[in-house]
């Protein structure tokens, strides 16, 4: 899965404009409203897992943020997202790897993730991705993710993917980790079209 992957993910990115994926926001604004509301300082550790080209961390760089981390399985995504930003690029740490095979070293305060787990069709990817949530998180840490609600789209870049409210979410990550928040976003994509996604918060015990 591993490989596949990697190589549907290199050639999404080397091939279409960053701009253009059904995933572009100009401004990740539910991101940063949902980090904003956690009034943490701006030395909290955050990694955004499967961030892509997102610019969530250019934002929280403009906000003073200093330990920012962004992981993705393509290297042509934080390509991307590097020549961006420029001299500033070298103030984030960037690790190019599949989410399920990686484990981390340290913890995070924050972890994200917008649009990645729901790719996870099957139960033991999820499971091997909640490992690899629990290496990099430590009681306290928050996490928030984003996924498509259960009216949302069936599939996304031509893979399917799994669809969830709150509940299932909870039930994915219970009782190790505590659903804190949630809510659900329309989400315009660069052709107009609409998708529903369900973001929760949840906080590790
Ligand atoms: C729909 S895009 C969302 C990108 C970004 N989070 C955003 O909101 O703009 C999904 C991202 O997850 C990455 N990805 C997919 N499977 C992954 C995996 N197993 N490990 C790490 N990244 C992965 C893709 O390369 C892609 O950048």
């Amino acid at each position: 899965m591993t490989n596949g992957t990697r190589e549907h993910w290199d050639e999404v990115y080397r091939t279409k404009a960053a701009d253009s994926v059904s995933w572009y926001q100009p401004t990740p604004e539910p991101s940063l409203k949902a980090i904003d509301a956690l009034q943490l300082p701006a030395t909290a550790s955050l990694i955004d897992v499967g961030g892509g080209a997102s610019s969530l961390v250019d934002r929280l760089i403009e906000r003073g943020w200093s330990d920012l981390t962004v992981l993705d399985i393509a290297a042509p995504a934080l390509d991307v997202a590097k020549v961006r930003l420029g001299d500033d690029a070298m103030q984030v740490t960037w690790l190019v790897a599949d989410v399920t095979v990686w484990r981390s070293g340290r913890y995070y305060d924050v972890w994200h993730d917008r649009a990645v787990f729901h790719f996870l069709t099957a139960p033991e990817q999820r499971l091997a991705y909640r490992h690899a949530l629990e290496a990099g998180t430590a009681p306290g840490s928050v996490v928030i993710f984003a996924t498509f609600a259960p009216d949302g789209p069936e599939r996304c870049s031509g893979l399917p993917v799994q669809r969830y409210d709150a509940a299932a979410l909870e039930a994915e990550f219970s009782p190790a980790f505590m659903l804190e928040r949630d809510w659900r976003e329309e989400h315009t994509t660069p052709g107009g079209g609409r998708q529903s996604f369900q973001w929760c918060i949840f906080r590790r015990r």
